[in-house]
């Protein structure tokens, strides 16, 4: 098909039928059908006519399957709220799954509306040269790095270049460690620091800073999902270095900085090292 050509509504008459019929999807746990159902349906509804006698079903079935999506977005914030936040998002664990997407998905649909970030509508203040602009983790390999660096209680994790702060977030109330965001634009830092107030999270601290004038000497656990290249990773790099000297440290990446950073002499990464997946970095010990 070329792509002018105009895009037809895949969901058929047939579709709306099993979709009402399928009341699977309004089990909790059937999150990754619900969301696609839900997707497939807005899309539908983008694009269907206004006449089309299928609108009031659709909308309908959508607002049936929101509802759930709701509810049970509302049940996960309250227990977060009341410190169970641990056992109510390690059941949505990817396990294995990993791979088996590219880009977002059903997790990063239910964390978008546990979190309910305030969408900002300030100006975003223009990038440096070497600043990479805001695109979130995808939440499942957030548990990948929680899992694969072995966050604890007793680290304190800072991702550098936090955006919304997803990051920090699900690290904190899934590992209860000490986590800190550091960002250089104010809106998005105050942004995740009202999110966390409130869910409560209060082993979570969001900094509205250049990375290269911030404290690091706390860190035990380092992020980078590519937040800069050049000039700004070298510094950023060496100041993590000489953190090292100092404590055991994990440096963590996601996305083209793990290239940039394999090829640092004084780190090696545990397993492959890929830009698509997460990479544990040690130093190398003298
Ligand atoms: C690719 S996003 C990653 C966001 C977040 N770490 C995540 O994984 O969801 C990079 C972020 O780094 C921020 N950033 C870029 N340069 C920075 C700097 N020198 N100091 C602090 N933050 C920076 C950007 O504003 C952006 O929010």
């Amino acid at each position: 098909m070329s792509d002018n050509a105009p895009r037809m509504p895949d969901i058929s008459h047939a579709l709306i039928d099993t979709l009402e019929r399928n009341h699977l999807l309004e089990l909790p746990a059937q999150l990754r059908e619900r969301v696609h159902a839900i997707e497939r349906l807005e899309e539908w509804l983008d694009d269907a006519a206004e006449a089309d006698p299928l609108r009031a079903r659709a909308r309908s079935l959508l607002m049936r399957l929101t509802a759930v999506q709701r509810q049970l977005c509302g049940s996960i914030r309250a227990d977060i709220r009341k410190g169970g936040g641990t056992q109510a998002l390690r059941r949505w664990s990817p396990g294995r799954d990993i791979d088996a997407v590219e880009g977002y998905d059903h997790l990063d649909a239910l964390l978008g509306e546990v979190f309910a970030f305030d969408e900002p509508n300030e100006a975003i203040s223009p990038l440096e040269p070497g600043m990479v602009f805001y695109q979130p983790t995808p939440v499942r390999h957030i548990f990948d790095l929680v899992q694969r660096a072995v966050v604890t209680r007793d680290d304190v994790f800072i991702d550098l270049g936090s955006g919304l702060g997803h990051v920090p977030m699900l690290a904190s109330i899934l590992t209860g460690a000490q986590c800190v965001g550091i960002e250089r634009e104010p809106v998005y830092a105050r942004l995740a620091q009202q999110t966390a107030a409130s869910l409560q999270l209060d082993r979570l601290t969001f900094i509205a800073q250049d990375v290269r004038d911030a404290d690091l000497s706390q860190g035990t656990v380092f992020y980078l999902y590519t937040p800069f290249t050049g000039d700004i990773l070298r510094t950023v790099l060496d100041a993590l270095r000489n953190e090292s000297a100092r404590r055991p440290v994990r440096i963590v990446t996601f996305g083209p900085c793990a290239g940039v950073i394999a090829e640092e002499a004084w780190l090696q990464p545990a397993g492959p090292c890929e830009a698509n997946r997460i990479t544990v970095f040690y130093p190398v010990t003298p």
